[in-house]
């Protein structure tokens, strides 16, 4: 039996989800896959905070040069968030030959590219599963079961706070306020929620999975982005009349080369797989030339989903941590006749 030590940089929502998951499933985790996985430090701003674990752990810290210079842990967990000063510690991490797991989609959308050929030329992995769709293995499908198709149009609904939001103003009328702040303390939102309401999130995943999908190099400032902060009862309440539900979408298509990327508020068919998704769940439409049509489904946020697919990247990392030939999830590519239209 091997054992993969940790770093978790960020004991919130997923942090606390992560850790939850290995207490309760450390045994098929071990039986499943020859791994014991064992969390030997954790990154926190504020010790005092209540969790899990009780402050006097010794394995929270609020130093990250104790997690990077501890020579054992060869896999950094980052789940704080936000940009810097994620950027630095994982920049740092790969630098050093730590292979990194990450949620962080907001750094990925922005950031992605340097980080991903950083990982390449330090020859350690940079996953980041968890990033889109919580617990959909969406992007392992993209990379590697479809990886003999070429994709033509990837949509869906990958944001679960705004699907919550509209679910339960269309199913219960509850106002826009208070489904939010249910989607708040149910752990969905970002720690600023404007970044699920205008739209930024699902156009920060939008990027990664174009990315992925289209096998090209896509910048977040070419998604075109409208939230559902001006969406009123009304809006629904029409839409219902007219046999429609509004739904926030993510759609990337490849039209003959030409890709187009945009997330907005959708009216879709009452009778449409995608017009029954509801709460926090997620849902993504894939095409590709040689499979036809793909619809994934699952819960796309919240602590224990996002923990399955962060458990599911650090088991992967350490299976293939010895191997020159481990699967590589790029964020940067070499133009390849694909270019993205301006939507404006
Ligand atoms: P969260 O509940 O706000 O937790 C963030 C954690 O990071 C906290 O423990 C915080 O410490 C720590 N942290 C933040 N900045 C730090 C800093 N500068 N130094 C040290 N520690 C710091 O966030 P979350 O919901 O778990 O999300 C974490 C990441 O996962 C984000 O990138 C998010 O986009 C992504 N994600 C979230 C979900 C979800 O459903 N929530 C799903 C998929 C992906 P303190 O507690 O001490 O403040
Ligand atoms: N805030 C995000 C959402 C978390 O609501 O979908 C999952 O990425």
């Amino acid at each position: 039996m091997k054992t993969v030590h940790i770093g978790l940089l960020g004991f919130g929502v997923v942090g606390q989800g992560v850790w939850q998951l290995l207490q309760t499933n450390q045994e098929e985790i071990s039986h499943q896959t020859g791994n014991k996985v064992t969390v030997k430090k954790i990154l926190v701003r504020d010790p005092e905070k209540n969790r899990v674990l009780p402050a006097a752990d010794p394995r929270l810290t609020t130093s990250w040069q104790t997690i990077l210079q501890d020579a054992e842990i060869d896999v950094i967990v980052e789940l704080m968030g936000g940009i810097e000063p994620a950027k630095q510690y994982i920049t740092e991490a790969l630098s050093a030959g730590k292979h990194v797991v990450t949620a962080n989609k907001a750094l990925l959308a922005q950031h992605g590219s340097e980080l991903s050929r950083l990982a390449a030329r330090r020859g350690v992995q940079l996953r980041y599963e968890a990033s889109v769709a919580g617990g959909i293995p969406i992007l392992q499908a993209i990379r590697e079961s479809l990886c003999a198709n070429r994709l033509t149009s990837i949509m869906g609904i990958v944001n679960g706070t705004t699907n919550y939001i509209l679910s339960k103003m269309t199913q219960e009328k509850t106002t826009y306020e208070e489904a939010l702040a249910e989607a708040q303390a149910k752990g969905y939102a970002e720690a600023d929620p404007t970044a699920d309401v205008e739209g930024f999130d699902a156009a920060h995943k939008l990027t990664i999975l174009a990315s992925l999908g289209f096998q090209t190099t896509v910048e977040f400032g070419q998604v075109y982005r409208e939230g559902i902060n001006s969406i009123t009862p009304l809006d629904i309440e029409y839409a219902a009349e007219l046999g429609y539900v509004i739904k926030l979408l993510a759609i990337a298509r490849d039209l003959e080369g030409k890709i187009e990327l945009r997330v907005h508020p959708t009216m879709i068919a009452a009778g449409h797989p995608l017009a029954s998704v509801q709460d926090a769940y997620n849902a993504v439409y894939i095409q590709g030339n040689a499979v036809g049509d793909l619809m994934f489904y699952g819960k796309g946020a919240g602590d224990l989903p996002t923990a399955s697919a962060v458990m599911g990247d650090v088991l992967n990392v350490a299976q293939h941590r010895n191997n020159d030939h481990a699967p590589t999830y790029p964020l940067a590519y070499q133009p390849n006749g694909r270019k993205v239209q301006s939507m404006d």
